[in-house]
C-alpha cells in the first residue's frame, strides 16, 4: 500500500530558513526510504496563507495579501527545488482545492453536532494564533513568541473538544509507536488527562484573512483547522482517499504537537475519519542557544549559503546525524563540516576511490564474479554477516524516524569495510592466490557499495546516485533490501563521490 510523508505547512510570512529545511529533510528521507520499500510514496509539503499575523505582515510591506503570500509560497517552492526535494504535491491553503475541502469538513462537523455558536474568551497570542491559560505564558507573554498575550473575547464558532479527547486518549495510549518519539507521546498523554478545555474556538471575527464559515461571511475559520485539513487536501489532489491518513506519516516540531496530537486528532475523531499512522516530532536546531526562526533575524543562516559550503547531501547528512531527533541541537557550520568530512569524505568516499581506483589500475576497470570462486574467506563471511545483520537493524531505524541512527549503523558498517579493505590489501595480495584474494576483496567492496548505494540514498542520494555510476551499474528503480548480485563492476574513470570540505570559518 502507497505511503504518504507529510511536513508541516510553513506559514508564507517569511522566508524559509534552516528549521524548514531540517522539517524537510526527515520527511524527505522517509518518503524515499518508503518509495524503496513499497514503491509508491509520496511527499506533502505546502505552505500555510491565511490568517491576522500574515495579514499584517502583507500590509506593512505595501503589496496585496495575495500577492504576498503568491512571494512566499514562491520562495518555499524554489528552496526546496534548488535543494533537489521534490514533492509530489505542494498544498497551498490559498487555492480553491483547499478552500472547498475546508468548506465540506466543516459541514459535515456541523452536521454532526461538534459545532455550535458561542463566545470565546481567553489569553491570545497573535504570533502563534493560539489561545493560551494563564499558567502557561511566562510574565504575561506566549512563551514561544515572548511577546504579551491579548484579551480577546469575540463571538466565535465552537468545536466540542472535551466530547473527544477520551477516544484520542484511548488511541494514544493503546498504540505505543503512534506519536515518536516517546517523550512526546507521555507529553500528549499528559495533556489530555490534565486538560478541562471544554471547547476550541475555531472561527475569527476581527479580520478578513482565510477562508469564510459557510453561511456566515462574518466568520473567517481558524487558521489551524484551515491548515490542518491541508493534509488531507494534498492526499485527496493526490488521488487518494481520506482512509489513506491511515498509511500517512506526519513529520511536525515539537512546538506543534498539541495541534497535531489533540485538536488535529479531535477533530478526525468527530469526523470518523481515521487517524495518522504516526506522528514524528523533531527537537528544534538553535544557534547559540537561541531557536532559529524568522523572528530572531541573527539566527537565520540561508540555507542554500550553507548548502553551498557544505553540499547539498552533506548538510541533509549533517542535520541528521548531528542531533538524536527529538532532542534540540546548537548548529555551527564548523561542526557540520567536520561531521561531514568525516563521514562522507574521509570514510564513504576514500572507500569508494581506493576501490575504483585499484579496479582500474590492476584489473583493466573491469570486476567480474569469477565462477570459480565458490568459497570466501571468513573475513568476508563476517563482513557479509554483519552487512545482512545491519539490513533489518536499518529498517528498524528508518521504520521509527531514527535517522540518526540509520547513519550511525551506515557509517560504522563503512568503517568495517574499510578495515577490511585495509587489512586485505587487496593491492598487495600476500596469499598464495593473489588474484582470487584481490578480486574477492574488491567483490565484496564493490557488492558492499552497491547495497550502501540503495539503502544510504534516502538520506544521501546524490553522492549514492554517483557510486552506482563509479561502480558501472545500470541505473534502475532502487528497491530494498539492497543486497542484489551484480555480476559485473565496470569503472571507465575513477572519481571522487565527495570531496573533503575545506572550511576556513572559526563557528
Ligand atoms: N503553519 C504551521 C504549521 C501548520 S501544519 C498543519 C507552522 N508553521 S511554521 O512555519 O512556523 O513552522 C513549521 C515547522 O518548522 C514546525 O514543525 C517547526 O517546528 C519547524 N521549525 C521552525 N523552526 C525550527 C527550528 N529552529 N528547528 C527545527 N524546526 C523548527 O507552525
Amino acid at each position: 500500500m502507497e505511503k504518504y510523508v507529510t511536513t508541516p505547512i510553513f506559514y508564507a510570512s517569511g522566508n524559509p530558513h534552516l528549521g524548514h529545511v531540517y522539517s524537510v529533510f526527515i520527511a524527505d528521507a522517509l518518503k524515499r526510504y518508503w518509495q524503496l520499500k513499497v514503491g509508491r510514496a509520496f511527499l506533502i509539503t505546502g505552505t500555510d496563507e491565511y490568517g491576522q499575523k500574515i495579514e499584517r505582515t502583507a500590509k506593512d510591506s505595501g503589496i496585496s495579501v495575495k500577492q504576498f503570500v503568491n512571494q512566499k509560497s514562491h520562495c518555499f517552492a524554489e528552496l526546496w527545488k534548488k535543494l533537489k526535494v521534490s514533492p509530489d504535491y505542494f498544498v497551498r491553503t490559498t487555492d480553491d482545492n483547499h478552500k472547498h475541502n475546508v468548506i465540506d469538513v466543516w459541514s459535515l462537523l456541523t452536521r454532526s453536532g461538534d459545532i455550535s455558536l458561542g463566545d470565546y474568551t481567553g489569553l491570545y497570542c497573535v504570533e502563534c494564533e493560539q489561545f493560551y491559560s494563564e499558567h502557561q505564558l511566562v510574565d504575561g507573554c506566549c512563551s514561544i513568541h515572548e511577546t504579551p498575550v491579548i484579551q480577546y473575547s469575540k463571538p466565535s464558532y465552537l468545536f466540542n473538544l472535551s466530547k473527544h479527547l477520551q477516544s484520542v486518549l484511548s488511541y494514544i495510549e493503546a498504540n505505543e509507536d503512534f506519536i515518536q518519539p516517546e517523550n512526546y507521546r507521555r507529553e500528549v498523554i499528559r495533556f489530555l488527562k490534565e486538560s478541562d478545555q471544554e471547547n476550541l474556538s475555531i472561527s475569527r471575527t476581527d479580520f478578513q484573512w482565510g477562508i469564510s464559515v459557510p453561511g456566515n461571511n462574518e466568520h473567517v475559520v481558524y487558521v489551524w483547522v484551515d491548515a490542518l485539513f491541508s493534509y488531507l487536501t494534498a492526499i485527496q489532489a493526490l488521488g487518494g482517499a481520506k482512509q489513506n491518513l491511515a498509511n500517512t506519516i506526519q513529520v511536525i516540531g515539537k512546538d506543534i504537537l498539541l495541534f497535531h496530537g489533540v485538536y488535529w486528532l479531535a477533530l478526525l475523531s468527530a469526523l470518523k475519519f481515521p487517524f495518522p499512522e504516526k506522528i514524528i516530532v523533531h527537537g528544534w536546531w538553535t544557534l547559540r542557544g537561541k531557536k532559529i526562526s524568522k523572528s530572531n533575524p541573527s539566527s537565520l543562516i540561508q540555507p542554500i549559503d550553507l548548502a553551498g559550503i557544505t553540499t547539498i547531501d552533506g548538510l541533509k547528512y549533517s542535520l541528521l546525524v548531528k542531533k538524536p531527533l527529538g532532542r534540540d541541537g546548537d548548529l555551527t557550520t564548523k561542526t557540520l563540516v567536520e561531521t561531514i568530512n568525516s563521514g562522507l569524505a574521509n570514510s564513504l568516499g576514500n572507500l569508494v576511490k581506493r576501490c575504483t581506483t585499484l579496479i582500474s589500475k590492476n584489473h583493466q576497470g573491469l570486476l567480474k564474479t569469477p565462477d570459480k570462486l565458490t568459497t570466501y574467506s571468513e573475513q568476508s563471511i563476517a563482513l557479509i554477516a554483519e552487512t545482512d545483520s545491519l539490513l533489518s537493524r536499518l529498517e528498524k531505524a528508518y521504520q521509527e524516524a531514527q535517522l540518526h541512527e540509520v547513519c550511525f549503523l551506515v557509517d560504522a558498517l563503512i568503517s568495517s569495510a574499510n578495515t577490511y579493505f585495509h587489512e586485505r590489501a587487496p593491492w598487495n595480495p600476500k596469499d598464495s592466490n593473489p588474484l582470487d584474494h584481490a578480486v574477492e576483496t574488491l567483490q565484496i567492496i564493490c557488492s558492499l557499495l552497491h547495497t550502501i548505494s540503495i539503502v544510504y540514498s534516502p538520506i544521501i542520494p546524490n553522492i549514492c546516485f554517483d557510486i552506482r555510476r563509479q561502480l558501472g551499474i545500470e541505473e534502475r528503480e532502487l528497491v530494498w533490501p539492497g543486497r542484489v548480485e551484480i555480476l559485473e563492476f565496470v569503472i571507465n574513470k575513477p572519481e571522487s563521490v565527495f570531496q573533503r570540505i575545506v572550511y576556513e570559518g572559526t563557528k
